[in-house]
């Protein structure tokens, strides 16, 4: 077990005056094995994996200011999008509290955070990986400025997944660039439920390192379940312990296709993962039904073009009706030309957003 508690991270006389800001901008990710399904502190049923996305991200400013006079609340103003935002503030709070234990330094200093998506919040897209992910860098990075703790890399980032995990889940994965497993799994003995990992040059092909990933908006109505209450309906679900051997399964099975550029594995097991996902969700207890018709329309075009154009284009959807489709770089241009002439048409005012594969979070100042 990771323990990240530390009673030696507070300041002494150095506090008086100490103030600055730290910006990261951190993207959301797609999952290609789904979470669905925890227990304890934020811990997964079962390991999941994600692309890393580029375009959609949150970039997230901290002003800190040392509190003038010691006391043990947490203090900090949230502004989404330039304005006030108590909703995301008060779940800001909590996240702070909860993680005074690791941070204890939160506690001396005030806050002003001042975050904002590069996706409108209509688009349908979690935001809650990109959010959390970049708090929580930015707090390994402030732990860094202050006590010089984290210069090593991968301990940095191995933190920075700890801490985002606590924050909300699948947080966890958009660390890293690319690619990230969360959870543990055989086929990769570094792996555990506490903090995601990265795939390495070896464990991930090139032909996946610049995939595209077109985001169909088919409702950008906000979600009808949250993710949290979601993850709840797993716990008395009919099919949950032949789900999760299911997923430990497809974990091993794509790990091996991720590795190979094996595209066609690849495909089946995230059409399998996406569908089970909504399967599961139709037959909870309460049954929730996500995907719209137009939803389904589109995972029919995209099988028929699959087969017609002979070209390896799948999909995936998350805990909503919009459809992210999946595809190497290389096709772009018959794949954006169907888009065009039969997916849009089914699309929200004709919206897609584009995506891909990219290189992780980054430091803006
Ligand atoms: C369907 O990470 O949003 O997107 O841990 O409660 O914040 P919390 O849940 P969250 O769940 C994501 C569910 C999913 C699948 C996935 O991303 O793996």
């Amino acid at each position: 077990m990771t323990n990240y508690i530390n009673n030696r991270l507070i300041l002494g006389a150095e506090l008086e005056g100490c103030e600055g800001q730290i910006a990261w901008r951190s993207p959301s990710n797609i999952a290609l094995i789904k979470y669905w399904g925890k227990f304890g502190k934020q811990l997964p049923r079962n390991p999941s994996v994600s692309f890393t996305l580029t375009n959609a991200f949150t970039d997230t400013l901290i002003e800190y200011n040392a509190k003038a006079i010691a006391s043990e609340d947490i203090r900090l103003e949230l502004y989404f999008n330039k304005e006030r935002n108590e909703t995301f503030e008060s779940r800001v709070v909590k996240y702070f509290e909860e993680l005074t234990p690791i941070f204890p330094f939160i506690k001396q200093f005030e806050f002003k955070i001042r975050t904002g998506n590069s996706f409108p919040h209509s688009a349908g897209i979690a935001s809650s990986a990109s959010s959390m992910s970049s708090l929580a860098l930015g707090l390994c990075t402030l732990e860094h400025k202050l006590f010089g703790t984290l210069g090593d890399d991968s301990e940095f980032e191995k933190k920075a997944s700890y801490v985002a995990r606590l924050g909300s889940g699948s947080a966890c994965r958009s660390i890293y660039s690319h690619a990230a497993v969360w959870g543990k799994t055989p086929s990769l003995p570094e792996s555990n439920d506490e903090y995601a990992i990265p795939l390495n040059d070896e464990q991930l092909h090139p032909i996946f390192k610049d995939f595209l990933d077109d985001i169909l908006i088919v409702s950008s109505q906000s979600k009808k379940v949250s993710s949290t209450a979601g993850h709840s309906l797993m716990e008395n679900h009919s099919f949950a312990a032949a789900r999760y051997d299911q997923a430990k399964q497809n974990m091993t099975v794509i790990l091996e296709a991720l590795s190979k550029g094996d595209i066609e594995t690849f495909g089946r097991i995230v059409e399998e993962e996406a569908l089970t996902l909504h399967a599961l969700m139709m037959s909870s207890r309460p049954s929730y039904l996500l995907l719209e018709p137009n939803s389904l329309a589109i995972v029919e075009k995209i099988r028929t073009f699959r087969m017609e154009s002979g070209l390896p284009v799948y999909f995936t959807i998350d805990a909503g009706p919009n459809i992210h489709l999946l595809y190497p770089m290389e096709h772009v241009v018959e794949v954006r030309q169907f888009i065009t002439e039969q997916l849009s048409p089914l699309c929200e005012d004709g919206k897609f957003l584009d995506d891909h594969v990219g290189e992780g979070p980054e430091e803006l100042i």
